[in-house]
């Protein structure tokens, strides 16, 4: 399967220490599978690709790239609540132009952490009266997973701990990183 690079690389984002723990290498190889796999299941049916941002750009971009069936995409942000820090609140879907009656929805996600913001994008969606919608997300974090979701494509299963790079961020910074990091430590 997938063996995890290790090596003694380490950056410093904001004020953490971050080591590598997926190299770019291992990102896009596995990014192709799936985008492979896609082509096989979406051949005629021309799926409508929902990228969420910000985190998810560098997985949707990456994933096109080998996608080469006909399809579209789009993307979509979940408004923050930051400040008020009611976990688990209710965050609402915005910028989404197309009407996806009767589409098959393709979600694009970095990481699903509880699942909790998923479930609310998949809700959001569900009432729009989508013909399918499956989940793509290069991270999933099994043990912190509280809601019951169905995953279609998972890049990776990694442990609890934060990473950091390939669009993903700490404090809205790393996001460029080629590579995935994880916090150093603990
Ligand atoms: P969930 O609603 O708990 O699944 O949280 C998902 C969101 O939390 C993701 O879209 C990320 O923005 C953020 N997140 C969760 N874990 C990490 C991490 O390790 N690094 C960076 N962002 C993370
Ligand atoms: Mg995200």
């Amino acid at each position: 399967m997938h063996e995890i690079s290790r090596s003694l690389e380490s950056i410093k984002v904001r004020d953490k220490e971050f080591e590598v723990y997926l190299k770019d290498s291992d990102i896009q190889q596995r990014v192709a599978t799936i985008a492979e796999e896609i082509n096989k299941e979406y051949k005629s049916k021309n799926p409508l690709f929902i990228g969420i941002l910000n985190g998810s750009f560098m997985f949707a971009s990456d994933l096109m790239k080998t996608v080469n069936i006909p399809s579209e995409i789009a993307f979509i942000r979940m408004s923050s609540y930051k400040g008020m820090s009611s976990s688990g609140a209710a965050k609402q879907v915005l910028g989404l132009q197309e009407n996806v009656f009767g589409r098959h929805l393709i979600l694009i996600e970095d990481i699903i952490d509880t699942g909790i913001t998923m479930a609310q994008v998949i809700n959001f969606f569900q009432e729009r009266g989508p013909k399918s919608i499956k989940v793509a997300t290069l991270l999933l974090k099994p043990e912190k997973l509280e809601k019951n979701l169905k995953l279609d494509f998972v890049g990776f299963e990694i442990p609890e701990k934060f990473v950091v790079g390939y669009g993903l961020d700490y404090d809205g910074h790393g996001r460029n990183l080629k590579d995935i990091y994880q916090l150093k430590g603990e």
